[in-house]
């Protein structure tokens, strides 16, 4: 009886606390570069001893590094002889996610999940399955207002259904179209909440009318189903779609748009850059390129929510600047300003720019092919990486965070949106 009682606790207990045990001893690092020899040494690590990077280190903007317990000393060593510095944030990030999992635990057993008018509510994060539901029941309840589309599945044969909002069902042809996404990056939960905060906004709890009046909305929440699912299940920093391959699964959907395809991606498999054997080789990419040929021309504004850096980035990913980069910089300013009047007072302000400038070359992004196919305005936002008020935590999500992350990006999205509705009008008028 006892020896049942006690087999039947460790399982029990081993399901809770199992799933981590492969980032058990996995140590974060704080790294900080001084100048373009020590990124490209850095990046080299990357490729030879398979570290997480969970930033990338640039002069003036430290990065961070997730390394195995068998990898540290070698690790250590190769960033001292090159002069690079270095601390440790997290001795063992395992505990870390113990912790993430407990918050969002009592986060879940608290949590009301239904605001009084039908919306989703801002304590918890939310599953698959959960925001599957919630958008399936959005149609039925504000009929006329939502539609719900399913865009195709995913690799592993899970919907990806995007709704479509409008007060005149896409008919209107002077009304420009936003299209904002979340969840490209599986790990990244904490954006999420951004695109839900959107759709609470404009559908459930409408304060802002002319938003709603002169604008059409597509709003996907979960771009990457299947490695979402994957890192609740399995292995919480997993970042690419779960495509099967001989070595390693999984292919990085933002290196795997056609645009400029290859050049600053990965082709090895079994890295987080891997840009997959061909441009748009995956179903989630496929399903973003035709949601924007489908709206194009109208589409003037594409949103690309990834976390973390607190930034606002846009093309292109080698550099080089699109014909309106001042336009672009000038209301990226704009809606990082809005942010950082409200946002948490423990993240630094946001921080605008050209993605190759601000952070380092990347080929193939959503963002950049917005801009290639005539979204003028194109951007990826980075949200605040700062978590239980300590720095450098980035993907783990504090609950406290999930409500005013909403809320801060939600005023970026507003600027955004009333700058191209005022122009756009003024253009087709
Ligand atoms: C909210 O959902 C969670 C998970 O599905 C459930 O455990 C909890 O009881 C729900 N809370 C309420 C108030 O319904
Ligand atoms: C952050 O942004 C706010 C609002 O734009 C500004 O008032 C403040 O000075 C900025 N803080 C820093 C440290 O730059
Ligand atoms: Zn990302």
């Amino acid at each position: 009886m006892m020896r049942t009682y006690i087999i039947g606790f460790m399982v029990l207990f081993g399901g809770v606390y199992a799933k981590h045990e492969l980032y058990d001893g996995h140590i974060l690092y704080e790294i900080t570069v001084q100048h373009a020899d020590q990124v490209q040494f850095v990046s080299r690590l990357e490729t030879l001893l398979h570290v997480d990077v969970f930033s990338y280190a640039v002069p003036g903007r430290p990065g961070h590094v997730l390394v195995s317990k068998d990898n540290r000393e070698l690790f250590e060593n190769e960033l001292s002889a090159a002069g690079i510095e270095y601390k440790i944030v997290v001795e063992n990030i395992k505990d870390m996610l113990d912790l993430e999992d407990k918050l969002l635990q009592e986060a879940v057993s608290k949590s009301s999940n239904r605001t009084r008018n039908g919306g989703l509510s801002f304590d918890r994060i939310y599953t698959y399955a959960e925001i599957d539901a919630f958008l399936d029941d959005l149609p039925r309840l504000f009929p006329g207002l939502v539609t719900l589309v399913n865009a195709g599945n995913s690799v592993e044969g899970r919907p990806i259904k995007y709704i479509r909002i409008s007060t005149t069902n896409f008919q209107d042809p002077i009304k420009p179209v936003i299209f904002i996404e979340s969840l490209l990056h599986a790990r990244e939960w904490i954006t999420l909440p951004i695109t839900l905060y959107a759709i609470h906004k404009l559908v459930i709890d409408v304060t802002e009318q002319d938003l709603l009046q002169d604008i059409d909305w597509v709003i996907l929440p979960i771009v990457n189903p299947d490695g979402y699912v994957f890192s609740h299940a399995e292995s919480r920093f997993w970042r690419k779609n779960r495509a099967p391959g001989a070595l390693c699964a999984g292919v990085d959907l933002n290196r795997n748009f056609d645009v400029n395809w290859g050049t600053a991606s990965s082709s090895i498999a079994c890295m987080e850059t891997y840009h997959g054997p061909r441009p748009f080789s995956e179903p989630e990419t496929s399903i973003i390129r035709d949601i924007m040929l489908e709206h194009r021309g109208r589409l003037q504004l594409f949103l690309d929510i990834h976390s973390f850096g607190s930034l606002i980035l846009y093309g292109y990913g080698n550099g080089v600047l699109p014909p309106n980069g001042l336009i672009l910089h000038t209301v990226g300013v704009h809606m990082a300003t809005a942010i950082d009047a409200v946002k948490a007072s423990w993240n630094p302000n946001y921080t605008v720019g050209n993605v190759a400038l601000v952070l380092y070359e990347a080929s193939g992004s959503a963002g950049d092919f917005g801009q290639a196919v005539g979204v003028p305005l194109s951007y990826t936002y980075e949200l605040p990486g700062y978590r239980f008020g300590i720095g450098g935590l980035g993907f783990l999500v504090d609950p406290n965070f999930i409500e005013q992350a909403g809320m801060e990006t939600w005023e970026g999205i507003k600027v955004g949106a009333r700058y191209i509705r005022d122009n756009y009008r003024l253009l087709n008028v």
